[in-house]
């Protein structure tokens, strides 16, 4: 059963000063078919935290560089069994400020952090390592099992006694943080992105319903939700589920891009942590019944001792009871649960969704793939400039089309919504790190997504998307692409146009009403969106704990 590790150390290099992240390390280890890199990176920090004796002995070695930090770090685990990995090889600097600034504006996209994600092989050796392979997968989709079991079969808010009570914290933890939003990041000004509580600016040209929404913004849209909910409860013996209206998200974004210590970055979540110790429901149940919304990827709130990215607040040992919604999981974390990313439609009725769903399933496909995004040249691992290549590639005769975000503005939603509008199938490779919101805009779009690892999607959103994944994706093992053993536009040519057309029906119809976050200041009757879904299958655990815990 031991991982054998080969110990290789590498050097900060020059090459790596450019904006993407990517880790590298080397040990040995035996393939599964559809088994990624970064599928196997994760399964170290699985063994670290899990099966810690078995590799006792061995050395493993991690490397990887951001677009926010000029040196490679390496993290070098030996016998210590902690995520706490003890060797710290690179000191850590930031790249300056200005020089993002003017990078994001000249690409006008918004710099994604270093995630210990996005992975380089090195000397990988292919043996006998298949057991805890196997093991790390089992454990994901157990968990992704548990969480589908709490699914609730309801269509409205059934609160049966199960009330909601929402903390009225210091608004340090939250209105404090929106009220930066001139200062959040250096070459952006939040404000406009944090009107209409969360959903931003309207945007007029593609109707009703549509804003200007930022990714990050999950935590003011549901904060603003949950105020609402009908379970909403004044009295905390009556609840039975606690939010926590923590902007964690931003708290950290606003040290991001800011050359301050470590502990400037953790001082708002230990603050939190002794707020939390002073309220009696806390103490009650360890947090058991307490629920976080982060809008930001679960690695953001974990940090390591060799990258100064984000904040340690999922690291914290009183955290670890709590159910933390987020954009993106850590998939061995059975609490972390993935919702869907917001996109820029935000209904405002029933209607707005039937209108819509009438509009893009009519919609003219004259591609019949595109690709929106920009390659990582660095990251050699990384499968978009080969699937560039095959885009743009006359081979495939217009078939393709490319939308360059390393020099077109990819974060407008005009633009990206008639592209996918226009696009049968849409190819979502991993950025720097797994999930995309552009999976969730494509779908949004009626545009099939062609997903190349089962982190992006598949091992994230239990509740929002099927276990049946065929139903509305294309998956294609990146590994495939790698080997160069598929040409990507000839095979979904090969899809024929009744396959296509059933399973755009299945996102359009049965999904899309799920994935969206409506408009906080209205009402839908017919549908449940992303977070009424989210809310009914929290309420949903609260009975299936309470009767497992009398049974
Ligand atoms: C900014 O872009 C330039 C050239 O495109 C590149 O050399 C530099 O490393 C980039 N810096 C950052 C911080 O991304
Ligand atoms: C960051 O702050 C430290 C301590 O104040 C300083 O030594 C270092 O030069 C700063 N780095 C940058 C890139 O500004
Ligand atoms: C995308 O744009 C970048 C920056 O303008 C350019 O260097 C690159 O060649 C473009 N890629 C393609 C495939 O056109
Ligand atoms: C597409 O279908 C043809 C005929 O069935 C087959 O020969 C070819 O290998 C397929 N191509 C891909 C990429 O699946």
């Amino acid at each position: 059963m031991a991982v054998s590790i080969s110990r290789k150390r590498s050097k900060p290099s020059r090459k790596l000063e450019t904006k993407q992240s990517y880790f590298c390390f080397t040990f040995l280890y035996n393939f599964l078919n559809r088994i990624s890199i970064t599928l196997l990176l994760l399964i170290l920090i699985y063994i670290w935290s899990s099966f810690s004796t078995i590799i006792t002995g061995n050395i493993i070695h991690v490397c990887f560089a951001s677009r926010k930090l000029n040196n490679l770090y390496c993290l070098s685990a030996g016998t210590n069994p902690s995520l706490e990995i003890p060797t710290s090889i690179a000191k850590n600097s930031f790249t300056p400020p200005l020089q993002i600034e003017a990078n994001a504006t000249q690409h006008g996209k918004f710099p994604t952090p270093s995630t210990p994600y996005t992975v380089t092989s090195r000397d990988v050796n292919y043996n006998d390592k298949d057991e805890e392979i196997a093991n790390a997968v089992k454990v994901v989709e157990e968990q992704l099992q548990l969480h589908r079991s709490w699914r609730s079969d309801k269509n409205y808010a059934a609160c049966d006694g199960r009330g909601i009570y929402v903390y009225d914290m210091p608004s340090m933890f939250n209105k404090d943080l929106v009220g930066q939003c001139r200062d959040m990041v250096p070459w952006q000004d939040f404000c406009r992105y944090f009107s209409n509580e969360g959903l931003g600016e309207p945007i007029a040209n593609l109707g009703k319903g549509w804003y200007q929404t930022h990714q990050y913004s999950l935590e003011l849209i549901f904060h603003s939700r949950v105020l609402k909910h009908p379970c909403r409860v004044y009295n905390e013996n009556e609840a039975k589920l606690f939010y926590v209206p923590v902007y964690a998200g931003l708290d950290i974004l606003r040290w991001h891009f800011k050359n301050v210590s470590n502990d400037v970055k953790d001082t708002l979540a230990l603050e939190l942590m002794k707020w939390l110790e002073r309220q009696r429901p806390w103490k009650n149940n360890q947090g058991k019944d307490h629920v976080f919304v982060l809008g930001k990827i679960s690695w953001d709130f974990r940090r390591t001792n060799e990258s100064p990215w984000g904040s340690r607040l999922l690291e914290l040992h009183k955290m670890q009871n709590s159910i933390k919604l987020l954009i993106e999981r850590q998939p061995w974390h059975v609490n972390d649960i993935g919702i869907p990313h917001p996109t820029y439609f935000h209904p405002q009725s029933d209607n707005d969704i039937v209108s819509w769903q009438l509009k893009i399933i009519r919609s003219n496909r004259k591609n019949l793939v595109s690709f929106a995004g920009a390659a990582r040249p660095e990251a050699k691992d990384n499968i978009r400039s080969m699937l560039i290549d095959q885009c743009t590639s006359s081979y495939n005769n217009g078939k393709c089309k490319f939308l360059n975000c390393s020099s077109a503005k990819c974060d407008e939603a005009e633009s990206i919504t008639q592209l996918f509008m226009e696009s049968e199938f849409c190819m979502q490779p991993p950025g720097d790190s797994p999930t995309r919101k552009s999976v969730f805009d494509s779908l949004i779009s009626g545009c099939i997504p062609v997903l190349f690892d089962p982190f992006t999607a598949y091992y994230q959103y239990p509740w929002h998307l099927p276990k049946d994944h065929d139903k509305y994706s294309v998956f294609i093992d990146k590994k495939e692409i790698k080997q160069m053993n598929v040409n990507v536009v000839e095979r979904l040519s090969n899809i024929s146009s009744r396959e296509r057309e059933n399973m755009r029906r299945f996102i359009v119809y049965e999904l899309l009403p799920g994935l969206v976050y409506r408009d906080q200041n209205s009402e839908l009757e017919k549908f449940q969106d992303a977070f009424d879904i989210t809310i009914n299958n929290l309420l949903q655990r609260v009975s299936i704990l309470e009767a497992s815990d009398k049974g």
